[in-house]
C-alpha cells in the first residue's frame, strides 16, 4: 500500500501538489483561491518571478477548486518541476477525499508526491484525503491494469507532527483512522475481486481466520457442514447442496471490554450465483463471484472495528455456500426448515441469498440477542433497476436507525435510500405448505425480499436494518475512490456507523 506520511516541506524533491478550495461564498473568490494556493507554496521559497507564473497559470485554467478538479503545471528546469493543483471543493472531508482520488489516478506516474497542507488542515480532511489515495490507487493482484508507481506521498504539515509534542496527534489519527479503512476496503475488494474457482466457502472462511489471527478481543468460529447439520443451518445446507465445496458459516466477534451495545452484522456470502435448477442466463450469471459483497463488507467492517478498538461488541456473521447445480441441489417445491423452526416453501432457486440470511438472522435473533441487527446482501437485480449503480436500498422500520445509517453512509462517501416495507405486500408470501414462499412474481423484488427477511427477525423486527447492495458492490469502470472491479462497498458506511453509535 502506497506509503503517506506527514513530513515538513524542507528539502522537497519530485512532485508537488497544492490544494485549491472552492471558496464560493467569498466576494471574490478566485481572489480567494489564489490567495489560499500562494499561502501554500509560501512553505516552498519560490522566488516572486515563480509565483507570478503559477498565479497566471491558475488564472489561465480558470481552476475552480471544485473537488477533484486537477490541473498539472511542468516546470521544467525549475523546482519543483511539477506542480499539481487539486480542488477540494467546501473542503469538507468528501472533497478531500475527491482530491485524494484524483491525485492517485493523476500523479500515479510520479515515484513521489509531497502535498501541501494548508495550515487549517482538519482532521476528517486527512482522512478524506488519506482514502482517496489510497482507495484510489488499489489494484487487485490479478488484475490487468498495471500498480501505479506512486510509492510514497509526503504531507507537508505546518503543524510539525511531533508525538511527543502532540502538536498534530489529531491529524495523525486522521490518517491512521484513513488507514484502517483502506485495509479493511481492499480486503473486502480482494475477498470479491476473487474468482470463484479459489473462493470456496472454506476459503473465504480460512482468509478470515487469517486476516482476525493475533489481534486481541477478536474470535472466529467457522460452522462446517456437519456443524451445520447438527444445528440446523438446514437452509444454508440446502443451497449449498448442489455444490462439491461445501457451506460454512463464519462467526467473526469483537468483544471489547466495557461495551454496552451489542451490534449483529449478517452479509450474503453466496461465492457463486448460477442460480441452482432454476439457471441464470450467462448475461446475469457471468459477474456472480461478486453474490458475497455483504459477506466481505459485514468482515471488513467488524476487522476495522476491532483496528480501532471501537467500544461496542460487535458480530459478523456470514452465511457462504455456493449455488451450483449438482444432483443433490435443492428443487422448486421444496420445503427448507430454517434454524429456529421458520419454513419456506423454494419457488426459484435462485432467490438463495434471503435463505441463507434467514438461517444467520434466526440465530442471532435467537442465540446472540443483540440490541441492533443489519444486513447487507447483493441480494436482487431489482435493487439497481430502482436505485442504479451507486445507491443501495436502505430498509427499516426505526426511523432513527434509518437516519444514523443514512448519516453514515453519506459521511463516508457511499449512498444508500430509504425504500418501503409496505405490510400489505407481504401478503403475497403466503404459501400453502409452508411458513412463507421464497419468491413471488408481483414485482417490487427488493422490497418482496425485504419483507421476507423481516420473518426471520423476531422480537428485533425494530432494531433491524436491511441493506440491499446488488449494484453498488461492483463498478464498470474507474471512478473517483473507486477502482474497476470489486467496490467494497459498506465497509466505509457500516464502519462510519459503528464509529458513531456506542
Ligand atoms: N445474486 C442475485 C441478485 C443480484 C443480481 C445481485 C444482479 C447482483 C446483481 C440473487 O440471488 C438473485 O438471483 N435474485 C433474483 C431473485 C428472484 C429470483 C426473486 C433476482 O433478482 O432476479
Ligand atoms: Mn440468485
Ligand atoms: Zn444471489
Amino acid at each position: 500500500m502506497l506509503d503517506i506520511r506527514f513530513a515538513t516541506a524542507r528539502n522537497v524533491s519530485g512532485a508537488v501538489a497544492a490544494v485549491v478550495p472552492a471558496a464560493d461564498s467569498s466576494d471574490d473568490p478566485a481572489a480567494t483561491r489564489l490567495a489560499a494556493v500562494r499561502a501554500s507554496l509560501a512553505r516552498l521559497k519560490l522566488g516572486p518571478a515563480d509565483l507570478d507564473d503559477i498565479t497566471a497559470f491558475l488564472l489561465d485554467v480558470e481552476h475552480s477548486g471544485s473537488a477533484g478538479t486537477l490541473h498539472k503545471l511542468p516546470r521544467a528546469g525549475h523546482r519543483p518541476d511539477l506542480l499539481f493543483f487539486v480542488g477540494v471543493g467546501s473542503g469538507d472531508e468528501a472533497g478531500w477525499r475527491a482530491a485524494g482520488a484524483k491525485l492517485a489516478r493523476s500523479a500515479g506516474d510520479e515515484p513521489t508526491l509531497t502535498l501541501l497542507l494548508p495550515d487549517d488542515v482538519t482532521p476528517a480532511a486527512v482522512r478524506g484525503l488519506g482514502e482517496g489515495l489510497w482507495l484510489a490507487s488499489y489494484r487487485f493482484r490479478l488484475g490487468a491494469d498495471e500498480p501505479p508507481s506512486l510509492r510514497r506521498v509526503n504531507l507537508a504539515a505546518a503543524r510539525p507532527s511531533d508525538p511527543e509534542a502532540g502538536l498534530a496527534a489529531d491529524l495523525e489519527a486522521g490518517l491512521a483512522a484513513a488507514k484502517v479503512v483502506a485495509e479493511s476496503t481492499r480486503l473486502a475488494r480482494d475477498l470479491t475481486n476473487m474468482p470463484s474457482d479459489e473462493k470456496t466457502p472454506a476459503w473465504f472462511a480460512k482468509r478470515v481466520e487469517k486476516a482476525a489471527a493475533g489481534v486481541p478481543g477478536l474470535t472466529v468460529t467457522v460452522r462446517d457442514p456437519k456443524a451445520l447439520a447438527e444445528q440446523g443451518f438446514n437452509a444454508i445446507l440446502a443451497v449449498g447442496g448442489g455444490s462439491t465445496r461445501g457451506p460454512r458459516l463464519v462467526e467473526l466477534s469483537w468483544r471489547p471490554r466495557g461495551a454496552r451495545r451489542h451490534v449483529v452484522l449478517v452479509g450474503k456470502g453466496i461465492t457463486f450465483d448460477t442460480g441452482g435448477i432454476c439457471i441464470k442466463p450467462l448475461s446475469g450469471m457471468k459477474l456472480m463471484r461478486k453474490d458475497m459483497g455483504g459477506a466481505a463488507a459485514v468482515i471488513g467492517a467488524t476487522l476495522a472495528a476491532a483496528a480501532l478498538r471501537l467500544p461496542v461488541r460487535i458480530t459478523a456473521l456470514a452465511p457462504l455456500a455456493e449455488n451450483a447445480i449438482g444432483a443433490d441441489s435443492f428443487r422448486p417445491g421444496d420445503v427448507i426448515r430454517h434454524y429456529g423452526g421458520t419454513t419456506s416453501e423454494i419457488h426459484n432457486t435462485d432467490a438463495e441469498g434471503r435463505l441463507v440470511l434467514g438461517d444467520a438472522m434466526a440465530y442471532a435473533v435467537r442465540r446472540l440477542r443483540p440490541d441492533t441487527i443489519v444486513d447487507l446482501a447483493t441480494l436482487t437485480g431489482a435493487q439497481g433497476v430502482a436505485l442504479g449503480k451507486r445507491t443501495a436500498a436502505l430498509y427499516s422500520y426505526n426511523d432513527t436507525l434509518a437516519k444514523e445509517l443514512t448519516t453514515a453512509a453519506d459521511t463516508a462517501g457511499e449512498s444508500v435510500w430509504r425504500m418501503p416495507l409496505h405490510d400489505d405486500y407481504a401478503d403475497a408470501l403466503d404459501s400453502d405448505v409452508a411458513d412463507i414462499v421464497n419468491s413471488t412474481d408481483v414485482g417490487a423484488g427488493s422490497v418482496m425480499a425485504a419483507l421476507y427477511l423481516r420473518e426471520f427477525t423476531g422480537p428485533l423486527r425494530d432494531q433491524w436494518a436491511h441493506i440491499d447492495m446488488s449494484s453498488s458492490a461492483w463498478s464498470d469502470s474507474p471512478d473517483a475512490d473507486l477502482t474497476k472491479g470489486a467496490t467494497g462497498w459498506g465497509v466505509r458506511t457500516l464502519l462510519r456507523w459503528l464509529e458513531t453509535t456506542t
